[in-house]
């Protein structure tokens, strides 16, 4: 069978994660989260004490990091420096941190150029916010993910809450949503988009099952 590629994209607790993991699962196919990739950016300037919006610094940082995106039991593991740190990225405060560095042109070119090496050798789905609009615009099928800020922030919580997290309130998660959300959609560098091409799902009123079914009805259409 061919190499093809899936582009899920849209913003912070649209559902594109749970989504792309059902993708991959259902197809038999590769999950690549590309915004893992930003949170561990994000995780090495905090670690290296350097503010994520301090564009100087952070391509010296850039220059230094040994990134590695390791695929273990088809799960996907961030190796920063040799060292796993997949369980570190989730943090409130490495998500800005994310949110902030992502901004930045250098860091943008060193992620997308490993997402298009990695999503080449098989097929991938992956999701992100420029997946359709910047990293793989020849994509055989894109997706973009909406939902009011309200859904996304309640479905936020209730993930934290599973984890057995219960640091934030509703109003923060909702505060962090927001800040996100103008953040990724107005910076200059590849902002969050919907593509002409892209598939527009609102997921606001309906289960992560019948998302799953409405996207793989357009591909098996
Ligand atoms: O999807 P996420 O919340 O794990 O992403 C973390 C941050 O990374 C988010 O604030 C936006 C950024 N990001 C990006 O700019 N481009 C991507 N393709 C994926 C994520």
């Amino acid at each position: 069978m061919d190499i093809y590629q899936i582009a899920i994209d849209g913003p912070a607790g649209s559902g594109k994660s749970t989504l792309a993991k059902g993708v991959s699962k259902k197809l038999g196919i590769m999950y690549l989260d590309t915004g893992a990739m930003y949170r561990t950016c994000g995780l090495y300037a905090l670690k290296n004490d350097v503010s994520p919006k301090d564009e100087e610094q952070v391509a010296k940082l850039m220059e230094k990091m040994v990134l590695e995106v390791a695929f273990i039991d088809g799960n996907q593991h961030m190796i920063l420096d040799g060292e796993d740190v997949t369980g570190m990225i989730r943090t409130p405060e490495v998500s800005r941190y994310a949110s902030d560095i992502s901004a930045l042109p250098v860091v943008r070119k060193k992620m997308v150029d490993m997402q298009r090496e990695i999503a080449k050798a098989q097929s991938f789905v992956l999701d992100g916010r420029d997946i359709g609009s910047n990293v793989l615009p020849n994509a055989k099928y894109k997706f973009f993910l909406t939902a009011s800020s309200a859904k996304r922030a309640e479905r936020r919580l209730k993930e934290l809450n599973e984890r057995g997290d219960f640091s934030q309130s509703y109003e923060e998660v909702l505060k962090d949503i927001e800040y996100r959300d103008l953040q990724d959609s107005t910076r200059a560098a590849a902002p969050l988009v919907k593509v002409d091409d892209a598939i527009e799902i609102d997921t606001s009123d309906i289960t992560i099952e019948e998302t799953l079914e409405a996207l793989l009805s357009k591909v098996n259409e």
